[in-house]
């Protein structure tokens, strides 16, 4: 097991395949939870009842009002749950609530021979609330002192001494915004129940175990009665991690109780207005810079907008604190983080699960001290790059492996991009032309991969080998479009030392691989491939010894490639088929469990300390802009990204993983701009953007014009499967890239070392806005930077220079 990244010969890996369903994705055929719907008998529809005000406690429910309702077959609420009424992990959210916690809550569930039977019955459902006072924005939770969960604090060396030491010190303030998700496949569940009633759930989940239990709990039944199957999704990004579960066991409930499969899948507005988003954070600040614009001390808190149940809020939060240093060594630090409990979704996991939202913050810090301190901001980050050999670790205490990789992305991209020669391009360009600036801006990433917690770190896998010498592999892990079945497939295949299409996967149940952990944290090719190389290396040894006979060679002698065994120094052959035969005749036993945990691991969540991750996923990337000075308008000219997923196990995959992980972050960081009702109405606290006609994503008039995405070389990752490193998350935080040549480009149309402080998203609106705080000659501090004051979900800004030059 000391060489994990060694590859065999003529490995399967590393080939540039397709995605195993792209011809299905392509073509329509692709089946999808609610696919499966026309292909069942006598379903009833699930539909959720919605209470539309932000807080209250419910003093009457009558349901009688939905059972006249044509088609309407029963109502769902609270006292029909046999189990524990909660969907959550902590206990803090009760599926049928009794206290209406946000804009939105489904209270009851209404079941219909038809979906529009359903639809009627919700909405004869009444239901009378003694309205309470509720928090809306992070600012009034923080006014109001209004927290739930752990209130980590993260500490290394001396703060206050490092402030001492500090030539330059800079103080600020930074609010922004959460993201939906906007999966092309909303929500959705179909349970059905057998003649034992055992459940079987399908659900659009990327944790199908933890929806087990949680359907388990509901029911009150252990959790070998409950299945979860998950065939595919149409896209998770972390909004299927926790958030399937309630409503697979709303479905599941239904199903128990009726007898009849129960569906329910979600219209988009629904799932805008139900389901928790990215986490918008607020941050304050204190800096302390040396003389060269070396970072002496930083001293922060983050408050993430938690929602109004902790979901995944604490595992979030601490991951935004363990990736506020992203590139950066911090020698002193004291970081402190907090939920706030608002009255909105219950806000989850999105790609980078808190890592964006903590290197958002030094990244901002960045763009805004550059200028102060009269250094170029590309000059300022390099001069804070974490460096070989210096033994330097992390704020959280872990060393940093393979830091010379963050400058060897760095040179990369800047060769790749012409950085020299186009910077001179740029400033003639500027000159030329008072009313449109172009700005191009080079940020890096550092991503650590593993679940912070430990025990999470571990896969599981089953492999079976037929009579005919098919493969059919299943494993833990869910797909979600990211091209985790290919991987899974193309690892098969090289172990066992077959070609591609000998290997099947089957979709992901909770009945062949048990306790697995949510295919998250970009770990899903880590953890689920090493336990699928585990199962089959236990098939290949025992092939080996089966052909090794046949041959008359020691095993160890023998090697499987492309589907043909070979002694060493031998010209005979044995063919697949034929080895899988004779161990079958011989009583070889051709099914394989395998298992990985990943080691070396150690966190502790008190202390804040330890060495929570296997390895960093580095990258940067330099991108180009073009700002409209009378709109604030722009376009990304050209973006240029080298980034590093070590030795690739499937290069197409990992490229597509890249380029969308990338625009997923633009579209954060730029465009998509979540508004609630802020007001005192009677719909305060309702989501204003619904659908995608009022939440601008990013489409194909915002991509950049030119693309170019690089694999690093020559990058093998030693300890992880094939040489590979994860790849699911860590390119969204290039977006960084978008968002300082923005500010820089704002900067342009003012005096040379204007500070831009940028709203995020930096909405072109938002960018007009700086352009005009930097025509003036200011940052924006007082300028109209947020939107108007009845609205939530812009930003305001400050900095302030306590000292320096
Ligand atoms: N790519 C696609 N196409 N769709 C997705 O939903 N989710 C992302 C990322 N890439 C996602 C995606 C997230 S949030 C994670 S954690 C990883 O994929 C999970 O898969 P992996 O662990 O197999 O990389
Ligand atoms: Mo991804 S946010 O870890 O599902």
């Amino acid at each position: 097991m000391s060489h994990l990244s060694e590859r065999p010969e003529k490995p399967v890996v590393g080939v540039p395949v397709p995605h195993e369903s792209a011809f299905q994705h392509v073509t329509g055929t692709a089946l999808y939870t609610d696919d499966l719907v026309y292909r069942t008998k006598d379903v009833l529809h699930a539909y959720p009842v919605q209470v539309m005000r932000a807080r209250g406690r419910i003093t009457a429910l009558r349901t009688e009002p939905a059972l006249a309702v044509p088609g309407v077959v029963r109502v769902l609420t609270g006292a029909d749950v046999p189990g524990v009424n909660d969907a959550g992990m902590k206990h803090d959210e009760p599926l049928f609530p009794d206290e209406v916690m946000f804009h939105g809550h489904a209270v009851a569930w209404v079941l219909g021979e038809t979906l529009e039977a359903a639809r009627l019955g919700a909405a004869a459902v009444e239901v009378e609330l003694e309205e309470l006072p509720a928090l809306v924005t992070l600012e009034e939770a923080i006014a109001a002192g209004s927290y739930h969960g752990a209130r980590p604090v993260m500490e290394t060396g001396d703060v206050e001494a490092g402030f001492a030491d500090s030539a330059h010190v800079f103080t600020g303030e930074f609010r922004f915004s959460g993201q939906e998700h906007f999966y092309l496949e909303t929500h959705a569940s179909l349970a059905q129940i057998d003649e034992n009633g055992q459940v079987f759930i399908q659900s659009s989940t990327q944790h199908p175990s933890e929806t087990q239990e949680i359907v388990a709990h509901v029911l009150g039944v252990p959790s070998h009665e409950v299945t979860v199957q998950c065939l595919r999704m149409g896209g998770g990004f972390g909004g299927k991690e926790m958030q399937p579960h309630g409503f697979a066991a709303v479905a599941a409930l239904g199903a128990k109780l009726t007898g009849r499969p129960v569906r329910f899948r979600f219209n988009r507005t629904q799932d805008m207005t139900m389901s928790g988003k990215r986490h918008g954070f607020h941050a304050t600040w204190r800096i302390g810079f040396d003389a060269d614009g070396r970072i002496q001390a930083l001293d922060a808190t983050l408050t993430a907008d938690g929602g109004w149940s902790l979901d995944l809020s604490e595992p979030v939060l601490a991951r935004a604190l363990c990736h506020i240093d992203n590139t950066y060594w911090i020698p002193n630090a004291r970081v402190a983080g907090r939920i706030a409990r608002t009255n909105t979704v219950s806000n989850t996991a999105f790609r980078g699960f808190g890592g964006p939202q903590g290197m958002l913050v030094i990244e901002d810090i960045m763009g805004r001290c550059a200028p102060r301190l009269g250094l170029d901001p590309m000059e300022l980050r390099e001069r804070n790059f974490y460096r070989p050999g210096q033994g330097q670790t992390t704020p959280y205490g872990q060393p940093v492996t393979q830091p010379e990789r963050i400058s060897t992305v760095w040179r990369q991209v800047k060769e790749n991009a012409g950085i020299a020669d186009r910077r001179r391009e740029i400033a003639a360009f500027n000159a030329a032309h008072p009313h449109t600036k172009r700005a191009l801006a080079l940020t890096g990433i550092k991503f650590g991969i593993s679940f912070n917690l430990t025990a999470f770190n571990q896969g599981g896998a089953l492999v079976l080998i037929y009579k005919d010498g098919s493969v059919l592999i299943n494993h833990g892990g869910t797909e979600m479009g990211q091209g985790l079945h290919t991987k899974m497939m193309q690892v098969a295949a090289t172990t066992l030392g077959i070609p591609l299409h000998r290997v099947r996967l089957a979709p992901t149940r909770t009945d062949k691989v048990p306790n697995t952990s949510a295919t998250a944290a970009s770990s899903g090719a880590d953890l689920n491939g090493g336990a699928i190389k585990n199962a089959c290396e236990q098939l290949r040894e025992r092939l080996l010894r089966v052909a090794a006979t046949r041959l008359g060679a020691n095993a160890s002698d023998v090697r499987i490639v492309e589907g043909v065994a070979r002694a060493l120094g031998s010209d005979e052959e044995l063919d697949w088929d034929d080895l899988v035969r004779t161990a079958y005749f011989q009583r070889v036993q051709l099914s394989a469990a395998g298992f990985y945990r990943t080691e070396g691991l150690h966190w502790d969540a008190k202390s804040f300390r330890g060495s929570p991750f296997k390895y960093f996923a580095y990258g940067a990337a330099a991108t180009e802009v073009e700002v409209d000075g009378f709109t604030g308008a722009y376009r990304i000219r050209r973006v240029d990204i080298v980034h590093d997923v070590g030795d690739s196990l499937s290069p197409m995959i990992d490229i597509g993983q890249i380029e969308g992980g990338f625009v997923q972050g633009a579209g954060w960081l730029t465009l998509e701009d979540l508004r609630w009702d802020t007001g005192t109405g009677p719909h305060r606290g309702r989501l204003l953007t619904q659908a995608a006609s009022t939440y601008k994503l990013p489409s194909f008039s915002e991509m950049p014009e030119e693309f170019n995405v690089t694999l690093l070389r020559n990058a093998g990752e030693e300890g992880a499967v094939y040489g590979s490193k994860a790849v699911g998350e860590p390119p969204l935080m290039l977006a960084f890239s978008v968002r300082e040549a923005l500010r820089q480009a704002a900067a342009a149309f003012g005096p040379d070392g204007t500070v831009v402080e940028l709203a995020s998203p930096a909405t072109p609106e938002a960018v007009y806005w700086a352009v005009e705080a930097a025509r003036r000659g200011e940052p924006g501090t007082d300028g109209p930077a947020a939107p108007g004051p009845d609205v939530h979900g812009g930003v305001r800004t400050g900095t302030e220079a306590l000292s320096g030059a």
